[in-house]
């Protein structure tokens, strides 16, 4: 125990007896990239508290949260109970045709808590259907063709849109829908490995304003043909990068000068993750359109947004949705989601937990040759390994192990193989001392890879 808290236990060599047999009838039937993969190696029986149990009896400290989807824990009780309330009183309905007051109470809320201008909401079920119909949105907004996406962002699995700007892949596949027209790109802004550059960073983030500037706006696209800019203000999947003040100013001129939307994805962001409601509010961003996932589910059902001014959406012919958007049960447990992220208690736990992974994690750049670059913030951190530090050479096998080693030592977080990354991503709501402990568990298990590192 640790101040109350229970710490995890792995009992078994992984997988455990009970899990083998469960992975390898998942092997049987499951697609492609679920089959044989190694990354999570067990099969959950149930999760309590902020530990996950697998069916062998070992238990993990949760640091996925079901990828921000279960920000407030397993199964806070309030969202709960919202949630079978209103499936009591009205079952499965359809948004898109009929209305419930759950529905209205959500749509009322959020544009309340939304930066800037935004006005109004459009309901989905995913963060993918969010960007598709952004997309769909600005184009109709602005009568033009082209969105600006920046190169390492993930905005989700669809075939085409979302898909098309998805670059951020741990196996880059063929057969990926990254031909589609209608889409002109630039790197994402990347402090510690930014692109034209050599040798040792940090870099400055806005030599891509230079690109967009002197090179796609010159050689590729006319200013007036883009319709909107579609960018994570904190790009997760990529390891956390969290552009410049500088690189913000730089773009929303930009937006200003031309009349392009500016687009931000925060289904990965919103909601406290970034220790603010949004990730906008770090930077005074004032979007054109909003997106929302993850965050608002509250551990809940699934649900999503898109989120815009009245200019973008109050006259719009766009459909979106769909059959499942917004039904009263999920809105109901997203509205309790919100009132306990209101009670101020979740965002002061999120500082401390970043005040923790500052005070643990940050040294850890001059501990060992092959940490380059720690990033935490909020209740968000990324830790980004290479093979030394003069050549920043990716190191995904040194990672690999590290997530190996916290496994045995009952640490599931977020490694993926081909990527030079380890990043956790607790509830919000994780206490700080079980959180400590983890990073702690972290700080050893690189010591021990790093005394025998991996081939790259
Ligand atoms: C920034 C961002 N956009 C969009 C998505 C896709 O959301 P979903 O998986 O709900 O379709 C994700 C998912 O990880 C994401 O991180």
């Amino acid at each position: 125990m640790t101040g109350g808290t229970e710490l995890p236990q792995v009992r078994t060599a992984l997988p455990g007896p009970l899990s083998k047999v469960a992975l390898q009838r998942k092997d049987r039937v499951l697609n492609g990239v679920l089959r044989d993969f190694e990354g999570v190696p067990f099969v959950e029986a149930r999760r309590h508290d902020y530990l996950i149990e697998d069916l062998d009896g070992n238990t993990f400290a949760d640091h996925v949260s079901a990828w921000g989807a279960a920000p407030y824990g397993a199964h806070p009780p309030t969202v709960r109970a919202a949630q079978l309330a209103a499936w009591d009183r009205y079952g499965m309905e359809i948004t898109n045709y009929l209305q419930t007051e759950p529905v209205i109470e959500l749509a009322e809320r959020l544009v309340a808590l939304a930066p800037g201008r935004i006005a109004r909401v459009a309901p989905t079920v995913t963060g993918t259907e969010a960007v598709e119909g952004a997309v769909k949105l600005a184009r109709e907004a602005t009568g033009r063709p082209m969105i600006l996406s920046f190169l390492g962002q993930y905005h989700g699995e669809s075939t085409y849109l979302a898909a098309a700007n998805s670059t951020d892949t741990s196996v880059p596949t063929t057969g990926n829908a990254q031909y589609v027209p209608g889409f002109v790109f630039a790197p994402y802004p990347h402090s510690f490995r930014g692109p034209f550059q050599r040798g040792a960073g940090p870099f400055d983030d806005t030599l891509t304003l230079d690109f967009i500037e002197n090179w796609l706006l010159r050689l590729q696209v006319e200013p007036t043909q883009i319709a909107g800019v579609l960018i994570e203000p904190v790009a997760g999947e990529a390891g956390i990068l969290a552009p410049s003040a500088e690189f913000w100013g730089g773009l929303t001129a930009l937006c200003d000068r031309y009349g392009w939307l500016l687009i931000l994805d925060e289904v990965q962001t919103c909601l406290g993750r970034c220790g603010t409601v949004f990730a906008a509010d770090l930077w005074g961003l004032e979007p054109d359109i909003l997106l929302l996932g993850k965050g608002l589910t509250a551990g809940g059902q699934a649900i999503a947004a898109i989120m815009a001014t009245d200019a973008v959406l109050a006259d719009s012919h766009t459909h979106l949705g769909g059959t499942y958007a917004w039904e009263p049960a999920a809105c109901a447990a997203a509205l309790a989601g919100l009132d306990l992220l209101a009670s101020g208690e979740v965002l002061a736990n999120v500082k401390e937990l970043g005040a923790v992974a500052r005070e643990e994690l940050l040294p850890l750049v001059d501990r060992f040759e092959q940490v380059g670059d720690v990033r935490p913030l909020g209740a968000w951190v990324a830790l980004e390994f290479v093979t030394d530090k003069a050549s920043i050479t990716a190191a995904p096998a040194f990672g690999w192990a590290v997530h190996q080693n916290m496994l045995r030592r009952g640490v599931l977080a977020i490694s993926e193989g081909n990527k030079p990354l380890y990043r956790m991503q607790p509830a919000l709501t994780m206490p700080p001392e079980l959180f400590r402990w983890s990073c702690r568990q972290l700080a050893e298990a690189i010591a021990q890879v790093a005394a025998d590192p991996p081939v790259e």
